[in-house]
């Protein structure tokens, strides 16, 4: 009797957990961010909006091409068979977009990085660390806490925390 009462409450759990699980997204290719800040690769050398416009940007394929090219052969033959494929044919990766904010919101990177320096960390993480693409957003971003995030550190930085100044 117990250890019926026992299993059914552990299946209910399973059933409640993966029912909480946001859906997962799956990126076109896997791109491992560690193999390339490792190579001291700075986030702003392919993210290049990030100091001087509202969005940081996602890098095209002629960026990736810069180093995956045919004249690098090292790197070439170990190249992904997928990855070829886009640069070869010239094709932009179709990334799908993790970090959104709602459209009557607004967010500029280059107030937060160009100007108040900021580390990326901060909001997005550890994504030095990362060895798959990113399907989720950071924890520090979840979307639960998203404005509380924003509101207790400009609290701390004494910037303004009138709501138009984010909600237009
Ligand atoms: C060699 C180029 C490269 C470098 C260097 C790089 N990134 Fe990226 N980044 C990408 C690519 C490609 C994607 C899209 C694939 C993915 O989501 O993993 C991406 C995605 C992201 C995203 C998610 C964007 C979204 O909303 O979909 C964040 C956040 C990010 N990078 C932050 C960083 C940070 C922080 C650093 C430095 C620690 C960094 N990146 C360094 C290429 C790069
Ligand atoms: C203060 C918090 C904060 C910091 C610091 C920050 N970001 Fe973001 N990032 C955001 C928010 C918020 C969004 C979603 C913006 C939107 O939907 O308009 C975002 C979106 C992105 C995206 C995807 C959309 C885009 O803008 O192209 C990338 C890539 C990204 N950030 C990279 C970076 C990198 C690289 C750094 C460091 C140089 C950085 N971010 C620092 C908050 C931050
Ligand atoms: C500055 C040079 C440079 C740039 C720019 C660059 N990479 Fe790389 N990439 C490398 C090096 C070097 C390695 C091998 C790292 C290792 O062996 O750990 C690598 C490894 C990889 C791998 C893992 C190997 C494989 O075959 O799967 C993928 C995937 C990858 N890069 C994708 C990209 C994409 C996508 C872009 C463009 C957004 C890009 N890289 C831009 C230098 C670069
Ligand atoms: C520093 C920026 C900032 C300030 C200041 C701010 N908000 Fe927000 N607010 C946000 C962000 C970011 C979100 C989350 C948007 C999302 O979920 O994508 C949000 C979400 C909300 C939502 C939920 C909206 C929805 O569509 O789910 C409401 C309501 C809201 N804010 C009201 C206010 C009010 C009222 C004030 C003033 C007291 C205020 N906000 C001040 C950034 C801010
Ligand atoms: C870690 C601290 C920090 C976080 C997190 C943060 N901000 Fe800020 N934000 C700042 C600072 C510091 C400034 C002032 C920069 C300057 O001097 O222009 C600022 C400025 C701004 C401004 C421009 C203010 C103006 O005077 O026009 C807006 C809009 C804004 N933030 C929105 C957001 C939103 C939306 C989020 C959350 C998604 C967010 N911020 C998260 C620190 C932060």
């Amino acid at each position: 009797m117990v250890r019926r009462f026992i299993l059914a409450l552990i299946v209910v759990f399973i059933i409640y957990y993966f029912s909480m699980k946001p859906p997962e997204i799956k990126q076109p290719l896997n791109f491992n961010h560690k193999a390339h800040t490792d190579l001291l690769i700075e986030c702003i050398a392919c993210h290049r909006d990030a100091e001087s416009q509202r969005e940081a940007g996602i890098p095209n394929i002629e960026t990736c091409e810069l180093c995956h090219n045919s004249k690098n052969i090292p790197l070439w033959n170990i190249t992904s068979h997928s990855l070829k494929g886009y640069i070869t044919e010239k094709r932009q990766i179709p990334w799908e977009r993790i970090y959104k904010i709602k459209d009557h919101t607004l967010f500029s990177h280059r107030r937060h990085i160009g100007i108040a320096r900021i580390d990326c960390r901060v909001c997005h993480g550890a994504v030095k660390e990362m060895t798959e693409s990113i399907i989720r957003p950071s924890i520090e971003f979840s979307k639960q806490r998203g404005m509380n995030n924003c509101v207790d550190c400009h609290k701390k930085e004494r910037v303004v925390t009138d709501c138009l100044m984010c909600h237009r």
